[in-house]
């Protein structure tokens, strides 16, 4: 290639890198796997060495990610955040050891000990502790400069507000924030059923949800952490990475334990191999390893280069992405109406297993995708979640797949159970079916009300369900209750004793957790998390049944919204009466409220919480004392136990004053928690 032909090239790539870098980092919209992005940044970087002159200080080579989102305060990091290279293979893995060996001058041959890791497929934070508190958290942003995100991350459980005694004045703090698989399909649920736009993958998850301007927001998703790097570790005095690892976990900082002292490079890539088995077994989606050289003195010598280190490596993960037509589009109907589009592909073999739908969640993915019916699309599957279209290939689109899918047009307006009418509710990007006694929507509430996490029906599977929904046999759930030995026997192979089985199991969900019964019922806005505060909150369906809006709102994580959505379904007159005939046919949902020790300084007490705290955000400071046995009210009165006031603390605190209640500030109550 000639230089002019390569300063082509080189333009191209970077103006297609920058969008990338923008779709990624501000949009949370990839259009391009990391693996398609790799690939472009390699070929860039292949023609700057060829051309070094043609370098620029701007070029996507020498610059991390993009510029931060206006929307939030920007800060400075103390100390960039660094990149790093990436390995596409055992090969190349082998190379970085001997990059490394030939910058220490050490034999091609010699021992060199690395520190494996999982490369967690989250976004990058930096947080800063000062004399232990947390006091700043920040997105990477381009490396140098972040978003300023302290009151998100503050919402987030496993991040400590408090850095356990011993540690330093300050300390800079490298991590990646995710979301578990098993969350984000939880979450997407929820949004589907919410008719709001659902994430493609947790990567997106957990930043859509990081990077709120409204931290409730944040504090309703399920984020967790992981933290792997300091500021300047010399400055710590550690002498290993794994020294370093074991100090952040002895400060209560989440680790991941998953990591493996590795003494030669052969080690690293057995681990890279175990790795790429163990992949999908994991509760969190991982895009390859890093190998760190563990000896923090050898780390300082190699130094870094541009935007990474010469003492790590990224040893990044074959793609697990087919190629496929699109059969068909199918639109089911969801528990709640929601109708989704789904892609009937043709059966292709990826990440272990064989594909045949995708789902392709709402009319604005369609339009994004313009995925059509007899297109060649590129398929993905992360994880134990289910397939999706990553793109599709326009240029070989055949010539008869001219009409864009629209799922108004394919089931004429109508919803394809029960061809009642369809709306959009504003606001939702979702087409909704709104017959209460729409089939699919009978079918999946009662396959919803089986399922493990609720009631859990040993031995009912979807299609028995499907079947005596079918037969008119059952209309709701409590219907279920009512069959008898010979309903059940007269089923499509059912012999008596599976019939007895299947009676038997009926029987013994009659005792359970009243947690569980809630999520049963499907009430919206109500998983598990939300069904267990309520139940901890309220302790039986009679008093849970009565609460008042107020009531409802003060329970731990629970906003007007959802406290509106569970009070709209007590009070519906349909579901009051499903409750009642449950509660007839002798489900008998109770609850044991945790014992918490009871030495604590908190139980049995109502605390009233005023004024701002430096230490924790108050939901976590709510959970503590929840925790500990104590109750938390927004009010005071005579049942007031004990007043937490910080600056800014008003009326509450006056009012305590005058009731003669106990008040204690921060240092206190942070005492008392520790009691
Ligand atoms: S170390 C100085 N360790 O990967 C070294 N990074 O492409 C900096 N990442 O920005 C990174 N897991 O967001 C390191 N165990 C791990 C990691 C990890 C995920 C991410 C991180 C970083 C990116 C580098």
């Amino acid at each position: 290639m000639d230089q002019t032909t390569a300063e082509r090239r080189i333009n191209q790539l970077r103006s297609e890198l920058r969008r990338h870098n923008r779709l990624y980092y501000e949009d949370n919209a990839p259009e391009i796997t990391d693996a398609e992005y790799d690939e472009l940044l390699r070929e860039l970087q292949k023609l700057e060495s060829r051309y070094p002159e043609l370098i620029t200080a701007d070029s996507p080579t020498q610059t991390v990610g993009a510029k931060p989102a206006e929307k939030f305060q920007k800060v400075a990091h103390f100390a960039p955040l660094l990149s790093l290279q990436n390995a596409m293979n055992e090969e190349e893995i082998r190379e970085f050891d001997q990059r490394v060996k030939r910058q220490l001058g050490l034999a091609e041959d010699a021992h060199l000990e690395y520190v494996c890791e999982l490369k967690l497929d989250g976004l990058s934070v930096n947080l800063i502790y000062r004399d232990g508190r947390l006091e700043r958290a920040a997105t990477r942003g381009d490396g140098n400069i972040g978003e300023e995100v302290t009151r998100n991350v503050r919402t987030i459980r496993s991040i400590p507000a408090l850095l356990a005694a011993g540690a330093p004045p300050l300390l800079d703090v490298r991590g990646e924030v995710f979301m578990n698989k098993a969350d984000f399909q939880a979450l997407n649920n929820r949004q589907q059923e919410d008719g709001q736009k659902t994430f493609a993958n947790p990567r997106n998850a957990a930043a859509g949800s990081l990077r709120q301007l409204d931290p409730h927001i944040t504090a309703s998703r399920p984020l967790s952490a992981f933290f792997y790097a300091v500021g300047d570790p010399h400055a710590l005095g550690f002498a290993t990475h794994e020294e370093m690892m074991r100090q952040l976990a002895a400060w209560k900082l989440p680790v991941n334990p998953q990591r493996e002292i590795c003494r030669h490079i052969d080690a690293a890539v057995d681990f890279y191999r175990a790795m790429i088995e163990k992949r999908h077994h994991l509760p969190y989606d991982i895009d390859g390893i890093v190998i760190k050289v563990n000896d923090l003195a050898l780390q300082k010598r190699l130094g870094t280069v541009s935007r990474s280190p010469r003492w790590a490596v990224a040893g990044k993960f074959p793609a697990e992405q087919a190629e496929t037509t699109v059969l068909d589009i199918d639109v089911q109907v969801g528990r709640t109406g929601v109708l989704t589009p789904v892609a009937k592909l043709e059966p292709v073999f990826v990440g272990g297993v064989t594909v045949q739908n995708a789902t392709l969640h709402n009319q604005d993915e369609i339009d994004r995708l313009d995925v059509r019916v007899g297109d060649v699309v590129v398929i993905q599957r992360a994880g134990d979640v289910i397939p999706e279209i990553v793109s599709v290939k326009t240029d070989r689109r055949p010539a008869h797949a001219t009409a864009s899918f629209s799922i108004r047009r394919k089931v004429h307006g109508h919803c394809p159970s029960c061809a009642g009418e369809i709306v959009q509710p504003e606001g939702e990007v979702a087409l909704r079916c709104i017959n209460p006694k729409c089939p699919a929507k009978v079918i999946e509430g009662i396959i919803h009300f089986a399922a493990k996490g609720a009631v859990n029906i040993d031995g009912l599977g979807d299609k028995l369900i499907r079947q005596v929904v079918e037969k008119g046999l059952v209309k709701s759930p409590v219907d279920l209750y009512r069959l008898t030995l010979d309903d059940w026997a007269g089923l499509e192979r059912m012999a008596e004793k599976s019939a007895q089985n299947i009676l038997d199991a009926l029987a013994a969900t009659k005792q359970l957790k009243l947690d569980r019964f809630l999520v049963a019922l499907g009430i919206r806005h109500v998983g598990e998390v939300t069904a267990r505060a309520l139940a901890e909150a309220f302790s039986s369906l009679e008093a849970l049944r009565g609460a008042s809006l107020d009531e409802l709102s003060r329970v731990e994580d629970i906003g007007p919204i959802v406290a509106q959505a569970i009070r709209d379904y007590f009070d519906d007159l349909d579901y009051a009466r499903l409750i009642d005939e449950l509660l007839a046919v002798g489900l008998a949902p109770t609850w044991e409220k945790k014992n918490a020790p009871a030495d604590s300084p908190f139980a049995g007490k109502t605390v009233v919480l005023t004024g701002e705290l430096a230490s924790m955000s108050r939901d976590e400071a709510k959970a503590r004392i929840v925790e500990l046995g104590g109750k938390v009210s927004g009010s005071v009165s005579k049942k007031t136990g004990l007043v937490v006031a910080g600056p800014g603390a008003g009326s509450k605190l006056r009012e305590a004053q005058k009731l003669n209640i106990r008040v204690v500030d921060e240092d206190e109550f942070l005492k008392l928690l520790e009691q």
